[in-house]
């Protein structure tokens, strides 16, 4: 029979790594709970962009964080986000949005407020959840069961993204990544890091699906308590 613990899976890495289709199917696939810490912080910068706040102003941001109520679906075949009702899951990916998100993050204030969301969700899932961000087996959930950390090169991680984004231009892609990473590294309030004790997937040369069934295994050994 099935452990009856909720097991707790931390996956964190830069953007372009395959956090986020690794993260919903081996949740699918386990019959866990998924959580997109990303599409929060997106969430929260949506809400700013809309009610025009002074993203260059740390204390207007500071200020203003407790205000939206954001809600996650956690089902991994159809996570959903709101923020004060509105279904905002199309809008998040909008580049108004992604160019505001890392200095939005960086607020303490925005982090404490998404961070105690982040526990309460995961504090409630009944058979455990896969949750995927940047400081998850860092800061969120330290003493989650398992911890990984995907990696892949710049190239990789660029090429994945602009198929995404429908063809975007390679280069231009590559260098907002790096940005966007380098800001998300080296903010002062829990930086996107590895744990020490988590597990570090580098998926440069793998398929999706061989980081899926990777992952798997990883939680399925856990589970078993190897
Ligand atoms: O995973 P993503 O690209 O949707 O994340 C968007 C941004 O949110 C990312 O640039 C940094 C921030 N983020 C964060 O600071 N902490 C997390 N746990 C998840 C995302």
């Amino acid at each position: 029979m099935e452990s009856a613990t909720p097991v707790i899976v931390a996956i964190d890495g830069p953007s372009g790594t395959g956090k986020s289709s690794t993260s919903k199917a081996v949740a699918a696939q386990l019959g866990l709970s998924y959580l997109d810490t990303g599409a929060q912080y997106r969430a929260i910068t949506w809400w700013m962009v809309t009610n025009s706040i002074d993203i260059a102003d740390p204390s207007a941001i500071a200020a203003v964080a407790g205000k939206p109520e954001i809600v996650s679906g956690t089902d991994p075949s159809g996570p959903t986000i709101t923020v004060d009702g509105v279904d905002v899951a199309g809008p998040i990916r909008e580049q108004d949005v992604t160019s505001r998100v890392s200095a939005v993050s960086a607020v303490p204030e925005v982090r404490s407020r998404i961070t105690e969301l982040q526990r309460t969700i995961a504090g409630s899932a009944v058979t455990g959840i896969v949750v995927e961000g940047r400081d998850i087996g860092t800061t969120v959930l330290p003493d989650a069961d398992l911890k990984i950390f995907l990696t892949a090169s710049p190239e990789a991680r660029a090429a994945r993204r602009s198929g995404e984004l429908k063809g975007a231009d390679l280069h231009t892609t590559r260098e907002a990544l790096i940005k966007r990473d380098a800001a998300d590294s080296s903010r002062k309030t829990s930086p996107l890091a590895k744990a020490d004790d988590a597990v570090e997937v580098d998926t440069t040369d793998l398929t999706l699906k061989q980081v899926i069934e990777c992952v798997v295994t990883l939680v399925e050994e856990k589970r078993a308590g190897r």
